[in-house]
């Protein structure tokens, strides 16, 4: 058993997280949709996370949709004390599985009460508003409207705190001029590094930056560079990729996300993996190439 407290801890809001989390998203079925293939394994990977010491799952009820979370709750049901759940709102999935924009008052009081029923709680830790205007990328377009709803529904106790997904840096500015933002989290790995300025921004506010797809998502990373260093330190890359990430900066909170026990405790020893500073010289290359790529 790995001791993931290796890693360290940051705070996401008001609670105090170690930074290695888990991503539940890869628990659904195939492309986010429907049940999984294997509900026992999905429920035994969720308890193992649990029981290596993750205090902080990522999910959303649009995730199945409903699935991720009622299998959260199955697992984990009642949770213990120290276990923040984060969720996000602001989309709804098709018939066709597609992810469809959700942004009425109406639409996201329901999914906050959507998320309140599935995780079986009266008050969700953290929500994140999913930004919408570009499915695939954060993409600039006005946020006071739908953030301010989510300040309604923390105003009235259903919420503790807030944070930002898919968000450019002035969607960041212009929530913090709403109400906190505790967290953003946006796509960034070894490979797309776009948001090098956003999280050097947040470092200095002490927000809690969360990259998704920290292991390249639905194409996890690929690279004889990374191979290669992870070889010649013993490691497996998805090891190396999640230590270059905890190694870029202390506000960083991981939630690589498996449907595989196996996977999910090759990601958590990640945690006392210490990369030398050639091999991080080595891996930025790989950032820098894939950029100009
Ligand atoms: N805010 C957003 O818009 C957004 C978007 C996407 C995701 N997210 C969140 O971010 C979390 C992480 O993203 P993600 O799960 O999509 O992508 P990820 O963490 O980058 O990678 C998951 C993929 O890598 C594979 N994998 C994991 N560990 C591995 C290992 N040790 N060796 C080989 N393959 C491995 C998984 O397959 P196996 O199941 O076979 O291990 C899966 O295909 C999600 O769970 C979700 O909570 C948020």
């Amino acid at each position: 058993m790995t001791d993931i407290a290796t890693a360290g801890t940051f705070p996401l809001g008001h609670r105090r997280v170690t930074r290695l989390g888990y991503g539940a998203m890869q628990l659904a079925g195939p492309g986010v949709f429907g049940p999984p293939k294997d509900r026992a394994a999905a429920i035994a990977v969720l308890r193992e996370a649990v029981a290596q010491g993750v205090d902080h799952i990522d999910t959303s009820d649009f995730y199945g949709p409903h699935v991720t979370n009622q299998l959260i709750r199955t697992a984990l049901h009642p949770y213990p004390d120290d276990l923040v759940i984060v969720t996000k709102v602001g989309a709804l999935r098709g018939p066709d599985a597609s992810w469809n924009p959700a942004f009425s008052a109406e639409a996201l009081t329901q999914a906050v009460h959507d998320n309140l029923r599935n995780l079986g709680v009266d008050v969700l830790d953290v929500v994140n508003l999913r930004l919408m205007f570009d499915v695939h990328g954060p993409a600039e377009g006005a946020i006071e409207a739908p953030l301010t709803v989510l300040a309604e529904l923390q105003n009235r106790g259903l919420i503790r705190q807030i944070g930002l997904s898919n968000a450019t840096r002035r969607q960041v500015a212009e929530g913090r001029r709403i109400t906190e933002i505790v967290c953003v989290q946006n796509q960034y790995n070894l490979a797309h590094r776009g948001d090098d300025a956003l999280i050097d921004e947040l470092a200095a506010t002490g927000t809690a930056y969360v990259p998704f797809f920290p292991l390249g998502g639905f194409s996890p990373l690929q690279s004889t560079a990374l191979s290669a260093v992870a070889a010649r330190l013993g490691a497996t890359p998805m090891q190396v990729a999640l230590a270059w990430l905890l190694r870029r900066a202390p506000h960083i909170l991981l939630i690589p996300g498996t449907s595989s026990v196996a996977h999910l405790r090759e990601n958590l020893a990640a945690a006392t993996l210490t990369l030398p500073e050639d091999v991080i010289a080595e891996l930025d290359r790989i950032g820098a190439a894939s950029e100009r790529g």
